[in-house]
């Protein structure tokens, strides 16, 4: 199932926009629109729209003036974000279900994005499923499944989507995780902490192989953050007042305050950033 925006007032007048600039001058349409609209013109894929932190990075992109192609496993939900942001007169598509775990899917998504808007700017890989056993616990398939659904999804898609960010000189922003480079002693997070601290790496080979075709890509690395995958695990008090004790601002995070990261390094604001992991904790990390 897929849907679009049948024109919004904002979205008429944008394409009018793009129009109406590409021709005459030969300046892009983001150097000529409002410089508040960090991503204007730009067609940014957004994976796992259905969930918070993605929802969160859709609305935020479409605010900026993204054109956004979403995507989800979940079609409710996903379509849920898409009318959110049609509501606030943004732009948005998505292709929901949407298997990104299988090279087919991340093919579709791609033929996709580039059948909306003909071009992609910015691929915002998002989407994962965690596993969480201590090492005794884990089954094969769970940690061929982990695999599979933090590491795999992520390269199949960038594949994808490669050439097409060789003719934009786009920008790959990966989503990893704390536990990536730290330990809980109350989190079982061995094929997690792998999968993620495999795109850490696999992030920062991008940025060399992207060196020369203008591509910047990096990761974020979330502390934890109240969403549809922890809601469950911060209800046991014990589990999140030791979570909590370890930020240093005395909160969890919230979907907003990671798409806000994810919005700099989508930007032209990160323009010399590339290769590198931001951690966005609270200040976990210090101590
Ligand atoms: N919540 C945290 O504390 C936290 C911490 C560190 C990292 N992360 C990472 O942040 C990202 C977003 O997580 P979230 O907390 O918003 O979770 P979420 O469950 O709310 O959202 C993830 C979305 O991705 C979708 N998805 C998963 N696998 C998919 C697949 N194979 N194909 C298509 N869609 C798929 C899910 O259906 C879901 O809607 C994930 O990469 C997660 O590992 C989260």
């Amino acid at each position: 199932m897929t849907s679009k925006n049948s024109k919004s007032k904002f979205g008429k007048d944008l394409e009018t926009n793009l129009e109406s600039q590409g021709s005459s001058t030969g300046q892009t349409a983001s150097e000529k629109i409002s410089i508040s609209q960090r991503l204007s013109g730009k067609v940014c894929i957004i994976t796992g729209t259905g969930g918070s932190m993605g929802r969160a990075a859709a609305l935020l992109f479409a605010r900026e003036g993204a054109l956004v192609v979403g995507c989800d496993l979940q079609a409710d939900a996903a379509q849920a974000t898409v009318d959110a942001v049609h509501a606030e007169g943004g732009m948005m598509v998505s292709l929901q279900p949407c298997h990104l775990d299988q090279p087919v899917g991340c093919k579709a998504l791609v033929d996709f994005a580039i059948r909306s808007f003909g071009r992609i700017d910015v691929l915002f890989n998002n989407a994962a499923m965690a596993y969480f056993n201590w090492l005794e616990d884990i089954g094969d398939e769970e940690w061929d499944q982990s695999h599979r659904d933090e590491v795999d999804l992520v390269f199949y898609l960038t594949r994808a989507a490669w050439p097409h960010l060789k003719t934009s000189r786009g920008v790959v922003v990966n989503t990893a995780s704390l536990t990536a480079s730290m330990s809980f002693k109350n989190l079982p997070s061995l094929a997690h902490s792998t999968a993620k601290a495999g795109i850490i790496g696999m992030t920062r080979q991008l940025a060399m192989e992207g060196r020369e075709h203008g591509i910047r890509a990096n990761s974020i690395s979330p502390g934890i953050i109240e969403t549809n995958q922890t809601r469950e695990q911060l209800k046991d008090p014990e589990w999140a007042g030791t979570m909590l004790g370890k930020t240093l601002l005395g909160r969890l995070g919230r979907p907003e305050e990671v798409a806000n990261v994810a919005l700099f390094l989508a930007s032209g604001e990160s323009s010399y950033v590339t290769g590198i992991d931001i951690v966005v904790d609270g200040g976990m990390k210090v101590w």
